[in-house]
């Protein structure tokens, strides 16, 4: 019998939800390898660096990064770079940081265990060829770390190739998983299990979720989306993110019929200009991503909010495009935006564009955009004073003495309970009345009233 003490590891991570989940799933994958998860760098025999590509000088950052780490191989740790920059940078990393063992692209995490021996000989291992699979990275062994909000993935990749986007490159084909998979998976979660948490909140992922396809055929994404949300136990599903292009009715009907799939819809626009979406091959104009979100407001049962990404300063905007974009987030009145001066990036066809917007102007129509939509904000939250939402909690903010929670809309409201009753625990639901508003957050009170009472158990509880 060997008495060889458990290898641990520590994953850092960067970038978007799938690769926060990713790192969940890479976590499950070592952990059923034997490996043990621990919360710091200095207790760590192996550390993972799970990172993004999406922006600025992320490749610059990373080198940076392994640069620190270089010390610590005298320690006899081990170094993995995965995600977007590993695959984006490939095999330079070992050139440019050669206490590095191991590079891998998300499409290769299937193959990990066989790395993990790889490098447990003192080879070099890397995954960097499996863009084109058509396998997706099944997850029997995730660790779940959010305490009330279970990621699944349901389709991997991305074929869009927008001119600016590093996504196709590094992410490699689309694949969706089969929709028995993503049922099994959910009903997993709701159950709980070792590793699965008994959570009642449901986040299927995807760069394009609209594009899912079911490999056997037998559930399009509305019919998928709406099967989750009828699950016994669930109580909120949410999705991201929808492309505009293949956005479509039956969702918005499949929101407005189960009761459970969140009023949220995040539809990134990008520009308001037809011309710039034409130059950066969104595949769709203004006019039709208006006409999408008019079929989100023709919703006849609820209020669904509505968020939305935005680029400044692509090749070639002129100042009359811009105001476009202006004038679009004027007609939508979105409930946020997510603002982005266009950056360049490698290998997209948008870096070799005539053209370029100095960067000083990119950040005066950064501005100009987030003073308006702030001020937009203001007044749309503004509506929700005096009125009573559920809050999911979602952690306590000890400082302000308020309990973090978030809206099905997907607004933050924090709140406070009354004197002489309970706080309601991570991941339950309170009835909250909401007193103030700020651009970004809501700030209330739970509802402790009889009638609400049944519906939020906590409510009943006095603890002095
Ligand atoms: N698949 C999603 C999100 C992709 S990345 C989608 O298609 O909407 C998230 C956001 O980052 C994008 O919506 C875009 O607004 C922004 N982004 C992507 N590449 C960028 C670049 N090169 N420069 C600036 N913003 C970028
Ligand atoms: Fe990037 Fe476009 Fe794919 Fe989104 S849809 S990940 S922006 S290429
Ligand atoms: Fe970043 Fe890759 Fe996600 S580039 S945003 S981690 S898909």
């Amino acid at each position: 019998m060997s008495f060889e003490r458990q290898k641990t590891f520590f994953i850092e991570t960067f970038g978007c939800q799938m690769n926060f989940h990713d790192s969940e799933k890479v976590a499950g994958s070592l952990v059923s390898q034997g490996y043990r998860q621990v919360q710091s760098i200095e207790d760590a025999d192996l550390i993972f660096y799970n990172t993004c590509s999406i922006r600025d000088k992320a490749e610059q950052k990373v080198f940076h990064r392994l640069a620190e780490f270089k010390r610590l191989q005298k320690q006899g740790k081990k170094f993995a770079v995965i995600g977007c920059v590993a695959q984006q940078e490939g095999e330079r990393i070992f050139e440019r940081a050669p206490h590095v063992s191991l590079v891998a692209g998300s499409a290769s995490y299937r193959r990990l265990p066989e790395m993990l021996v790889q490098i447990g000989r003192g080879e070099r291992a890397t995954g960097l060829n499996d863009r084109d699979t058509e396998e997706t990275f099944e997850t029997e062994f995730t660790a779940r770390t959010n305490p009330h909000r279970g990621y699944i993935t349901i389709i991997e990749g991305c074929d869009k190739f927008c001119a600016y986007c590093v996504v196709p490159y590094t992410r490699g084909r689309e694949r969706s998983r089969t929709s028995e998979s993503v049922l099994e998976e959910a009903r997993r979660i709701v159950a709980g299990g070792a590793t699965d948490g008994g959570l009642t909140e449901i986040q299927l992922l995807g760069q394009n979720v609209n594009s899912y396809r079911d490999p056997l055929g037998r559930r399009s994404f509305a019919e998928l989306l709406a099967e989750v949300g009828e699950l016994p136990g669930i109580r909120r599903i949410r999705f991201t993110t929808s492309h505009p292009r293949h956005f479509n009715r039956e969702i918005v009907a499949a929101i407005d019929a189960v009761p459970t799939l969140c009023d949220h819809v995040h539809l990134p626009v990008q520009s308001g200009s037809s011309r710039v979406l034409a130059a950066m091959a969104r595949e769709y104009t203004r006019e039709q991503y208006l006409e999408r979100i008019a079929w989100i407001r023709a919703a006849k049962q609820r209020s669904i909010a509505i968020t939305t990404d935005v680029i400044v300063g692509f090749p070639g905007e002129s100042d009359a495009e811009f105001e476009q974009t202006m004038s679009l987030l004027e007609e939508v009145q979105f409930d946020g935006v997510f603002s982005f001066k266009y950056s360049p990036r490698p290998n997209t066809p948008a870096i070799a564009m005539e053209n370029a917007i100095s960067e000083e102007e990119k950040t005066s129509r950064l501005a100009v955009l987030n003073d308006r939509q702030r001020e937009i904000q203001r007044a749309n939250y503004a509506h929700y004073v005096g009125q009573v939402l559920e809050a999911m909690v979602e952690g306590y903010q000890s400082a302000r003495n308020q309990i973090a929670g978030r809206t099905s809309q997907n607004k933050t409201l924090n709140f406070t309970v009354p004197d002489g009753y309970a706080v309601p625990e991570v991941g339950s639901y309170a009835q909250v009345r909401v007193t103030r508003a700020h651009p970004n957050s809501l700030v209330g009170e739970m509802v402790c009233a009889p009638e609400v009472q049944s519906a939020q158990p906590d409510c009943a509880v006095i603890v002095i």
